[in-house]
């Protein structure tokens, strides 16, 4: 008989009744160190006070009205990320996907509009991941998330990641736009060159297509940026955003210069729960945390002292770990032992890691993780590695 709840998860075996920090704890009191933080959601870690607050606050005073109504929290939101950013303008949504959705929709009624509708294919880039509805799966391309789930939304034109020299010549006169993630997440925490985002940026410059950016995973100062493409110097036309945004409760948006976003006039788009006032209460609460000199120069230097001692990790266990790669708090430990086997091995020693693509264990704690918890982590992992190695 099938689940009650689809049975779309290979779930480990915890439920978790309370979290506190960078910690998940179990109803018998087993402590997990969280190092997936929700797969790079809980940015400020679990029950944050100041998080609580803005939600309780909220909820006592007002949950929903939706977008018929002027939502000032939703504009408060939307000044902030505008301030701090390339942007223009803001859509919010509940999800990640939902930002795929309207970035692909906004790029293709940009060249509409413009009098050029045959520009409709968007260039996306292999093990990329955009999220699971028919236009994110199809941007991604790959047999695992599109098999069976035919026909797809046509014109995404796939190339392979990190390959600059196959981009010039596969822009046509039906490129509207280029797709790419700054850092790829579930493709297993493989950074683009700051070399490659420059080189993206110019080609879309000299072809006037649009650039957009998936940072659903890579920002929201994971990196030690605000927004990871910070580091390269360069800007994009659109951004997808979600996941940190919102600390915890579903909320994600997308970023646009006035100009990406000239084709979405009232009527083009929409969403009811979308930037609705408790998400955007929390939302606004995490930029003002967040969006600070002093907590991103923080995340750097944990940064530094988290990859200095994954480096030592991996020296010490030859067998068990390749490489480290990715930047801020957003590091992979590429395995040579069989990823889920790490994943598992942590979990004995009650630490959560969350797997990726090419053989790759994700390392994404709550940005506010302290230096001492980051050693716990660290430690528990070697005891994690020496348990394979027996
Ligand atoms: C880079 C990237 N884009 C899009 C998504 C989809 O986001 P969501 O799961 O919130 O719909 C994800 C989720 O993991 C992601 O990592």
């Amino acid at each position: 008989m099938i689940a009650s709840v689809l049975p779309t998860y290979n779930r480990a075996p915890f439920s978790f009744v309370k979290g506190e920090g960078a910690w998940l704890i179990e109803a018998d009191g087993r402590r997990f160190l969280d190092l997936g933080a929700g797969i790079a959601v809980n940015v400020l870690g679990h029950a944050n006070p100041a998080l609580t607050e803005a939600l309780t606050e909220q909820a006592g005073a007002l949950w929903h009205t939706s977008n018929l109504y002027e939502i000032p929290q939703q504009k408060a939101l939307a000044d902030k990320l505008v301030d701090a950013t390339f942007a223009d303008t803001v859509f919010f949504t509940n999800s990640g996907t939902e930002a795929c959705e309207l970035a692909v929709k906004m790029a293709r009624k940009y060249w509409y509009e413009k009098g050029v509708p045959e520009r409709v294919d968007i260039i996306t880039f292999s093990g990329s991941f955009h999220g699971r509805s028919s236009a994110g799966i199809a941007a991604a391309g790959s047999e695992k998330m599109t098999k069976g789930f035919g026909p797809l939304l046509p014109g995404f034109v796939h190339l392979p990641f990190a390959e600059h020299d196959a981009v010039a010549p596969a822009i046509t006169d039906k490129t509207a736009a280029i797709l790419v993630e700054p850092i790829q997440g579930e493709g297993g925490i493989i950074p683009l060159p700051d070399q490659c985002l420059k080189g993206l940026r110019d080609l879309c410059d000299e072809h006037g297509i649009l650039l957009i950016l998936d940072e659903v995973q890579c920002g929201v100062g994971r990196t030690g940026k605000l927004f990871a493409h910070e580091w390269a110097g360069i800007d994009p036309d659109i951004m997808m955003v979600a996941k940190g945004i919102g600390g915890g409760f579903p909320l994600g948006c997308v970023l646009a210069t006035e100009n990406a976003a000239s084709g979405m006039t009232a009527g083009t788009h929409g969403s009811t729960y979308g930037g609705n006032p408790l998400g955007c209460a929390v939302g606004n609460a995490v930029m003002d945390i967040v969006n600070t000199p002093e907590f991103l120069s923080e995340v750097n230097r944990k940064s530094g002292s988290l990859r200095q001692k994954l480096e030592g990790l991996v020296a010490a266990h030859p067998d068990v770990f390749d490489f480290v790669r990715g930047q801020g708090l957003m590091m992979g430990l590429k395995c040579k032992a069989t990823n889920m086997d790490v994943v598992q091995a942590a979990y004995d020693q009650d630490v959560l890691t969350v797997p990726a693509a090419d053989n790759t264990i994700r390392l994404l704690p709550p940005l506010n993780i302290t230096d001492a918890e980051i050693a716990q982590a660290v430690d528990r992992l070697d005891k994690a590695a020496k348990s394979l190695s027996d």
